[in-house]
């Protein structure tokens, strides 16, 4: 089924996020620049075809399921990820002190939350029609092939819809 095979996509994508974040919260605890600032880059990279292919496909197809106001709060979690983002890469591009290695933390752990919720959604992909399964995938094909990183795709490219106001 290729909803299965979604999950697992999915899930290695999510996962290695999540370790890219846990390992910048040590890194950040560590006062280390050097690696914060690579695993920063390492997010942004791993999270700017993902978004985007969420936000073009995914996401629109489970409107039917969830209702607008579910998935507008998905892309609510968005919007944040990539405010912290922004302030991730302030504070990876000076020495970090003991301030930065706090806020830095805590940015990096706001980030988790969305991880988890979203990796949830698989179990309603189950539900979606195959061909609409397929059209993810053919989305998240063109993405990553566009290569854009977070911050790049979020000031180049993306269209923050309102679905609360189109539905
Ligand atoms: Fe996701
Ligand atoms: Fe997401």
């Amino acid at each position: 089924m290729l909803a299965d095979q979604f999950s697992e996509t999915f899930r290695t994508e999510h996962r290695a996020v999540r370790d890219a974040i846990f390992d910048l919260i040590d890194a950040f605890r560590a006062h280390d620049q050097e690696t914060a600032g690579s695993l920063v880059g390492q997010i942004a990279t791993l999270t700017g075809p993902h978004f985007r292919y969420e936000e073009e496909t995914l996401y629109p197809n489970l409107v039917k399921i969830f209702g607008a106001d579910y998935v507008d709060a998905l892309i609510n979690d968005h919007d944040g990820a990539i405010a912290s983002a922004r302030r991730l890469v302030e504070l990876v591009s000076a020495p970090i002190g003991d301030a930065e290695a706090v806020e830095g933390e805590a940015a990096a752990r706001s980030l988790l939350p969305h991880v988890s919720d979203c990796d949830g959604l698989s179990i309603m992909v189950e539900r979606l029609p195959e061909s609409e399964v397929s059209d993810v995938f053919d989305t998240r094909a063109r993405s990553l092939e566009a290569g854009l990183n977070l911050l790049e795709w979020a000031d180049q490219v993306r269209y923050r819809p309102n679905l609360t106001l189109v539905s």
